[in-house]
């Protein structure tokens, strides 16, 4: 049985007190802390930039794991990992020349993430597979939180699996957007590991966040 890791995603926290709520989600148990960033260009709402991920660091003993949303991402990827982004992950559509900008993140010293549309297909990690840590499924259209989940993602996770499987180094499947109850056991049987958790991770506010994560990773 593969580890499955929850990474509540702090698009749906408190953002007046982002220091508390990522101690309160680590915790609960949290494995990595989800940081969406949103350009207002690439997806359809404005988030946070590197001088908001440094000051999560200090805050912060779990992975940080970063989703550019930003096009184009490659002026921005060093002060990314300067601010203390442990994973940085990155659309193809984002940029002009995918393998380079995955080769900077890696030369920076992060690791690399690719994240797939729900339109994207999965021929776009094909060439690229070599420089790739983390593979990510978005399973709604980026941009807002509390979406419903794409069952027509299913497929697509169930073959990176595979392609994933028949490599001779780890690489963590992630899905991201509408994971619920429901929605997490059907991506863990498809092959996630890492299920990104928004609105499911901080319902019922703080009290709830241990039993929430919990629960997600399949727990009783
Ligand atoms: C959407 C973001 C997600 C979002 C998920 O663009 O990438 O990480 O926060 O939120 P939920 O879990 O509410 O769908
Ligand atoms: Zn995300």
């Amino acid at each position: 049985m593969r580890d499955i890791r929850i990474a509540p995603s702090i698009l749906s926290a408190d953002f007046a007190a982002l220091g508390e709520e990522i101690a309160r989600l680590e915790a609960a148990g949290a494995d990595l802390i989800h940081v969406d960033v949103m350009d207002g260009h690439f997806v359809p709402n404005l988030t946070i930039g590197p001088g908001v991920v440094k000051a999560l660091k200090r805050h912060s003993r779990r992975p940080l794991d970063v989703h550019l949303m930003i096009a184009p991402v490659d002026p921005f990827i060093d002060a990314f990992i300067e601010a203390g982004a442990d994973i940085l992950t990155v659309h193809p559509e984002a940029g002009p020349h995918l393998h380079r900008t995955l080769e900077r993140i890696r030369a920076g010293g992060a690791k690399a993430g690719l994240a797939l549309n729900p339109a994207t297909p999965v021929a776009a990690v094909e060439h690229v597979i070599d420089l790739v840590d983390l593979l990510l499924v978005m399973s709604v259209n980026p941009g807002f939180g509390g979406q419903s989940f794409l069952k027509s993602q299913l497929p697509k996770i169930r073959t990176l699996r595979t392609t994933i499987d028949a490599q001779p180094r780890e690489i963590a499947l992630e899905v991201d957007g509408g994971i619920n109850l429901a929605t997490a056991a059907e991506v863990i049987a498809a092959g996630a590991d890492i299920l990104v958790a928004g609105t499911a991770s901080f319902e019922g506010g703080p009290a709830r966040y241990a039993e929430n994560i919990r629960r997600l990773r399949g727990g009783a």
